[in-house]
């Protein structure tokens, strides 16, 4: 699951087999096609909580989905964390009412579902791909006038900030599925470094066939 409604297009027609379009309402496409042979269905998230809130609890409840894998962009908090580098979300913070609001879970921290995480650092290592394993911030805000890492992110020691995890794992939490979070970091917010746009399609490959490949042996 994409942030972009173009990317799970570009998935479907560049690498899954036989995709056919099964949904598109508000123009979020959803395509289901197989891959290596493994039925595989790829569509968008929309950005932000409430966004990714709507669809990942939709495809939870009405369509029975048992693992959603969201695959998304993010920002290092850290120079040493650079451009391409992939991360498996333990945890994802948020300063976002989120959770509590929908079902009473306190706290500022989520951790990821089922066995998803587990499998993707298994299909990494089988397939010799360097990621990274850390706490991630899902921020409510994409622009802010302080470049500093947020109290949340530090308190949590946040290698870099997306802005859905936390309500996927929200609703993978309440209503018994599986969800990991995998992301590409696509900028580093202290140098101001950023993937250039004419590569980000391209960059986004490595994660896209781990997403596919840990997908496939989930079943
Ligand atoms: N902030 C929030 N979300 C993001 C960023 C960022 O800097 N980069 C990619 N997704």
């Amino acid at each position: 699951m994409p942030g972009d409604p173009l990317r799970a297009k570009f998935i479907a027609d560049n690498i899954l087999q036989n995709p056919e379009l099964v949904s598109h309402t508000r123009n979020v496409f959803f395509y289901t096609g197989t891959y290596n042979g493994h039925q595989v269905t790829v569509g968008a998230s929309g950005m932000g909580c409430p966004s990714i809130g709507i669809y990942s609890f939709e495809l939870f409840k009405e369509y029975d989905v048992q693992c959603i894998i969201r695959i998304g962009t993010c920002g290092s908090y850290h120079p040493h964390i650079g451009l391409y580098e992939l991360i498996n979300t333990d945890l994802a913070c948020s300063e976002s009412t989120f959770a509590a609001c929908a079902f009473g879970f306190e706290g500022d921290t989520m951790p990821h579902q089922g066995n998803a995480y587990d499998i993707i650092n298994q299909t990494a290592a089988s397939l010799q791909m360097n990621i990274r394993q850390g706490n991630i911030h899902s921020s409510d805000v994409f622009y802010r006038k302080d470049p500093g890492i947020p109290p949340v992110a530090e308190k949590h020691q946040c290698l870099a900030v997306e802005m859905e995890a936390f309500a996927l794992f929200a609703n993978a939490r309440h209503l018994g599925r599986a969800a990991a979070t995998l992301l590409t970091v696509s900028d580093v917010i202290p140098t101001r470094e950023e993937i250039s746009p004419d590569a980000r399609e391209r960059s986004l490959k490595p994660m896209i066939t781990l997403a596919l490949e840990s997908a496939v042996r989930m079943k």
